[in-house]
């Protein structure tokens, strides 16, 4: 079939920076430590797997599950979001201005199709999570490259410069993938007050928001667009993350009821609606007791910050990510972060090459401690140290 047939933006999009490497690591099969992907070795709380287990057995012979939902997500599961937005997050919205999408991945192609218009651009705040360049540039969308560490300590010295008058969103991740960084109170009001000075938008991806160490400040800027007079922030959440369900595909964005309105009809639009079981398990996990609730985020937090410190133990001098699951580890060029990659691959651990996360840091390679247990991150440690930097 001819590719002509095929539109620019889709021809346009990169193949998964992985494609490479998959053959190498197919080939070593169990053999590998698969540290390039974000997952997780954690089960999900068990509530949830409690709930799976009630539906197979109470439900089984039964069309329930098998029928379509409701679009915009299940009222009950709305009714929890919204107070856990308010809870966790500071975020006061209605269960009217909440859509549950298939995972933060759908929620942000549904705020990339819902805001912009071809040629519109998106501020990124770079290092970024791989997909989000596909997702706006797929709807037309153009992505403007900006450093994180400079934009959050100061928005105006680093942005302005950056503006025109197509310039309408500014996309960050908090915690951030690769990086882990993260916005504090300060931070936070700072870019806020940049973006509505600017008449900007803001997309907060918070994938991450539960997995933050050495008990520091983390803020979701949602949280200042509560009441203000023109609201500005979408903010993304999974259950990909916090409650190791990324393969459930479950997650949810929130922002004001007048901004949501067109994002549910695009969402509507994109997926219809999701899997009822996968909501149900969603919901199990956000109504366990608080007690639980907090038992089991907590223990996370501690298992993963362990395995931070571990990771860390073969990459003294790179910074200790504050936030998320990486850690995202400087080499001299990018000849030597890809060589170095390789090498490790061959002797069983895969890590991800820094061009994937924007274009300001191909001399990076990024690794996952959340995704094999403490005793295989061990034994990828051993792997990493006994390999000489190439
Ligand atoms: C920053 C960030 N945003 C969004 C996602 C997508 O998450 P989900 O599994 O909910 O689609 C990821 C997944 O790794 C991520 O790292």
């Amino acid at each position: 079939m001819s590719a002509q047939v095929l539109s620019r933006s889709a021809q346009k999009l990169r193949p998964s920076v992985f494609s490479e490497l998959t053959p190498r690591i197919k080939e070593l099969g169990e053999r590998c430590i698969p540290l390039h992907i974000g997952d997780t070795y954690r089960l999900p709380p068990q509530a949830a797997l409690s709930a799976l287990q009630r539906v197979a057995s109470e439900e089984l012979g039964t069309t329930r599950y098998f029928r379509y939902t409701h679009p915009f997500g299940r009222a009950e599961l709305l009714e929890e979001v919204s107070k856990k937005l308010v809870r966790d997050n500071g975020i006061a919205v209605p269960p009217s201005g909440i859509q549950i999408t298939c995972g933060a991945t759908q929620a942000l192609c549904a705020l990339a199709q819902s805001y912009l218009d071809p040629g519109d651009e998106v501020i990124v705040l770079c290092p970024h999570w791989p997909l989000i360049r596909g997702i706006v540039e797929t709807v037309g969308g153009k992505v403007v490259d900006a450093p994180y560490k400079e934009t959050i300590e100061d928005p105006g010295a680093v942005l302005k410069p950056l503006l025109t008058e197509r310039t309408k969103v500014v996309y960050f991740a908090n915690p951030n993938n690769p990086d882990g960084r993260l916005l504090n109170g300060t931070e936070a009001e700072r870019l806020y007050r940049f973006c509505a000075e600017h008449d900007l938008h803001i997309w907060s991806d918070e994938a991450y928001e539960h997995i933050v160490f050495d008990g520091r400040e983390k803020v979701s800027i949602g949280s200042l667009d509560s009441g203000a007079d023109s609201p500005r922030v979408a903010s993304v959440f999974t259950f990909s993350k916090s409650f190791g369900m990324a393969g459930m595909r479950v997650g949810y964005v929130a922002a004001h009821p007048s901004l949501m309105e067109s994002i549910r009809k695009v969402s509507t639009h994109q997926i219809y609606d999701l899997s009822d079981l996968t909501q149900e398990l969603a919901l199990a996990a956000l109504k366990q007791t608080p007690d639980q609730y907090q038992a089991f985020l907590s223990e996370q937090t501690r298992e993963y910050e362990k395995a931070r410190d571990l990771l860390h133990t073969a990459f003294p001098d790179s910074e200790k990510s504050p936030g998320g699951a990486y850690l995202f580890v400087e080499f001299e060029n990018r000849e030597q972060a890809w060589n170095t990659m390789l090498a490790w691959l061959e002797k069983g651990v895969s890590s991800a090459p820094g061009e994937a996360f924007g274009g300001l840091h191909p001399n990076y390679l990024r690794l996952c401690f959340t995704a094999v247990p403490f005793s295989r991150l061990k034994e990828a440690v051993e792997i990493i140290r006994s390999v000489p930097r190439a």
